[in-house]
Formats: C-alpha cells, structure tokens, sequence
C-alpha cells in the first residue's frame, strides 16, 4: 500500500438519512412499517440513533474526526405531518442542527427527499399519484423558504432508482405493493419532482439573495452490472438493466429527457439542464443473468465467484467506482460529489481497507481528469437499514441501541486522520494494521 494526497480543496464527510437515524416520528412510512412487524430482524425505527435529541454529540464526533461536510436528509413527515399543515417547530429543529454544523465549520449537503413519505402522502398513492409533484413542489419551496438563507448545496432526491426497485419492483420497501407500471409512472413523478425543485431552490435563493453559490443535484445509485458470458440473454438482460435502472433516471433528471418506456425522447417538463454536481452513491457490481420475470427487470443479480464481500454479501469491488464515475462524466461533464459509499461490516475488519481503497480510486479519476471534489462516507453512526432493520452495521461509529453510546471505530480514526492529512501518510500506514500488513508485503 502506498501514500496518496487528495486536492487540497477536496472535501471529507459523512451521509446519513433522517428516518435512519433520527428516531421519535411516527408520521413516516417506515414508522407504520415497523409497526406492522415488517422488518427483517424485528427491530423498529421509533428510536434509531436518537440523533433527534443527541444531534450536538453526533456534530462534536464530526470534529473529532475533522468532516468538512456532513450530508443530512429533512424527514419530510416531521415537516409537513398533514397534507398543506407545515409544522414550524421542525424547521425551527433543523435550523438549529444546521446551524451547529455551520458553527463547527462542517458545510451541509441537505437532502429533500431520502426514501421515506408521510403517511398522508403514501396514502393518497405516493410517488404513483401524479400529484406528487405539486405536492412534493410545495414541500420543497417552504424547505428552501425556511432554510435557504444557510444551506447552499442540495440533494433534491436520492437514489430515485433504488426507491422505484424497492417499492415498486421487490416491493421489499413500504406499502409492499409491487407493480410494474407504478415502477415507471414514479419515476416520470420523481423526475417532475426533482426539475421543479431545480427550479425552485434556485429561484428562491436568487429572490432572497441568500449568501453563496447554490448547488443542486440528484444522489444517483449507481451499479456495475457485468454479465455471466455463457449464458445467452444476459449480455441484453445487463443493457436492459442499466438502461432501466440508470439511463431514464440519470438523462431524466439531469437534461429533463423521458427515454423510453417513460416517454419517446420528449421533454414534459421543458428541456434544460437541472443539475449542478452528479451525486454518485457507489457500493457494488451485480453480475446479471437473464430472467424472464419483466417485474425483475429481465435479469437476476447474482454475486461474482470468489469475490471478497461485506456482511450483506455485496461485492467489494473499487474498480467499479473508477468504472461508474469514469462512464457518466464521459456523458455528463458535471463535477461529482460521491454522495454515498460504505460497507456493512459489523466487526469493523474490512472497513478501513474499504476506505483506503475507494479513496485511492477516487485520487486516480482526478488524476485522469474526472473532476471528483467529494466524498461522503456512508455512514457517520449505525443506523436502521430500512426493512433490515438495525442489525446491519454501516457506522465509521458504532451505536450501542440499549445506552445510545457511540464509540468511534477504528476505520473511524483511520477516516478521521485521512481528512485531516488529505491523504493517506507513510505514517497512517504504519499506524493501521490494516493497511501495514499489505503494505510490509508489498516492500
Ligand atoms: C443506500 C441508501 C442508504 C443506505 C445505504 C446502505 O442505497 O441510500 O440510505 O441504506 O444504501
């Protein structure tokens, strides 16, 4: 292993999402979801991490750990508990964990929309009901009407992709209703949702003259879908997989083109461009077989033969941030902010390697010109991993559920020394075990 240093100005942090964490509404889908004894492991969401009640410790860890930036969602049901009722005292909440974070110097990247609906909303048909978008507009403009003055970077929705799989396809995310037809009548609404509040972010923070440079983006999952060669269909079964679950989502919301299935290169919402930074969420490679279930997209995911994974199985595989980064920059030459990359790795043995490695991707692409300037590890604390519940593990810190006691890992210090130095030092690689093994064999 060897030292690497990142641009001087690039920027450390961490990503979290508010129902993953925050604990105490029952407003949201996922509350009704743990209620119904849907989880995976039982667990429920009601407390989480209780970062609601304990945010300023949660910030004070961030600067032990030297984060620029911290990526944070708004629970939508907190702000707005019944349709058109905007609910001033959770405005008033994240204003004041905002600020804490601008006091720290830690720039927040905030995210409107990060997999969980008020109940009202998921009752009137969700992301299904065209309405989404007007409603979700106005939900949008009281945010950046409240917040605008100390927010410049936003995520207007994340992984829109994943939330149509999860939902609409494997129905393993509430209200568990898979149907093809809702995977892409969402996606055109979240489409509509993210160009309207492209729109609205910017024009509100021109009206008001807020202070800095506003900056709007999607944070995009995206995936390797490489394909088992012997069998015949899987090479078509992958293009169809990565036009389905990335192309519409990515030329949709960045130039507001509806490729098919969703429209036949029309443009609904006007053509433009509505986006500032490609977000990138990057965490493993599928290897794709052909199916022929059209509810699965035509392909089953399998996992590559050998390969080193983390406790969920996935794949670890770095090459495949340099491969998804290097491909969407070559057709959309926006600056990336890799919005979310992590592993689940409970026993704290692979995470360190993992950061080191995706890091060192990271300062190849800029080396070959692919303008990455963030990284937001996923995550800063153990939190509920939606219908997993809270037995996966993804924190640099960990979280004891039953004292609310956080203690930082050891890939923590490890990310926390990454940011303060810029890089990966001779001394950090003798100091992490780690890395020091590979590093003694390869010398
Ligand atoms: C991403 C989600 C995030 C978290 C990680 C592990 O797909 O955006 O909320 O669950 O996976």
């Amino acid at each position: 292993m060897k030292p690497f240093q990142l641009p001087e100005d690039f920027l450390f942090g961490t990503a979290t999402a508010s129902v993953q964490i925050e604990g105490g509404d029952r407003n949201n889908n996922w509350y009704r979801f743990c209620e119904e004894g849907k989880t995976q492991d039982g667990s429920h969401c009601m407390v989480a991490a209780d970062h609601w009640n304990r945010y300023e410790e949660d910030i004070h860890l961030m600067t032990e750990l030297n984060q620029d930036t911290y990526r944070m969602s708004l629970e939508w049901s907190r702000i707005e508990p019944e349709r058109g009722r905007f609910d001033e005292a959770s405005l008033e909440h994240y204003r004041e964990e905002i600020t804490s974070l601008l006091a720290k110097n830690i720039r927040p990247l905030v995210t409107l929309h990060h997999f969980s609906n008020p109940i009202w909303f998921e009752d009137m048909g969700g992301w299904g009901n065209q309405d989404a978008v007007v409603w979700f507009d106005s939900y949008t403009r009281k945010v950046v009407s409240s917040l605008g003055d100390l927010v410049e970077d936003w995520v207007t929705i994340n992984e829109p992709n994943v939330y149509m799989e999860g939902t609409y396809s494997s129905g393993n995310f509430p209200p568990n209703k898979p149907n093809f037809f809702n995977f892409f009548k969402g996606a055109k609404h979240m489409i509509g949702a993210h160009i309207r509040a492209y729109n609205a972010i910017h024009e509100i923070r021109k009206e008001k003259n807020h202070p800095g440079e506003t900056k709007v983006g999607v944070a995009h999952h995206l995936r390797v879908f490489d394909t088992d060669e012997q069998r015949s269909g899987s090479k078509w079964a992958a293009g169809m997989m990565s036009h389905v679950f990335h192309d519409i989502f990515l030329e949709g919301m960045t130039y507001g083109k509806f490729l098919f299935p969703l429209g036949n290169g029309n443009y609904p919402y006007g053509k433009g461009t509505y986006c500032d930074f490609m977000g990138i969420n990057y965490y493993s490679r599928d290897i794709v077989q052909y199916s022929w279930n059209p509810l699965r997209l035509f392909g089953e995911l399998t996992v590559k033969e050998g390969a080193e994974m983390n406790d969920l199985g996935w794949e670890i595989y770095p090459e495949g941030l340099y491969r998804v980064c290097k491909s969407c920059y070559e057709k959309y030459p926006f600056p990336i902010y890799i919005t979310e990359n992590g592993i689940c790795d409970s026993k704290d043995k692979q995470r360190g390697k993992f950061i080191y490695d995706h890091l060192k991707v990271i300062k190849q692409l800029i080396d070959d010109g692919v303008p990455v300037e963030r990284y937001y590890h996923w995550s800063l604390i153990d939190n509920f991993e939606w219908e997993l519940g809270l037995e996966p593990k993804f924190g640099i810190i960990e979280v004891d559920y039953d004292t609310q006691k956080r203690t930082i890992r050891e890939s923590g210090q490890f990310y926390g020394d990454v940011s303060r130095s810029g890089g990966v030092t001779e001394e950090m690689l003798e100091k992490y075990p780690f890395l020091e093994a590979e590093h003694a064999s390869e010398s």
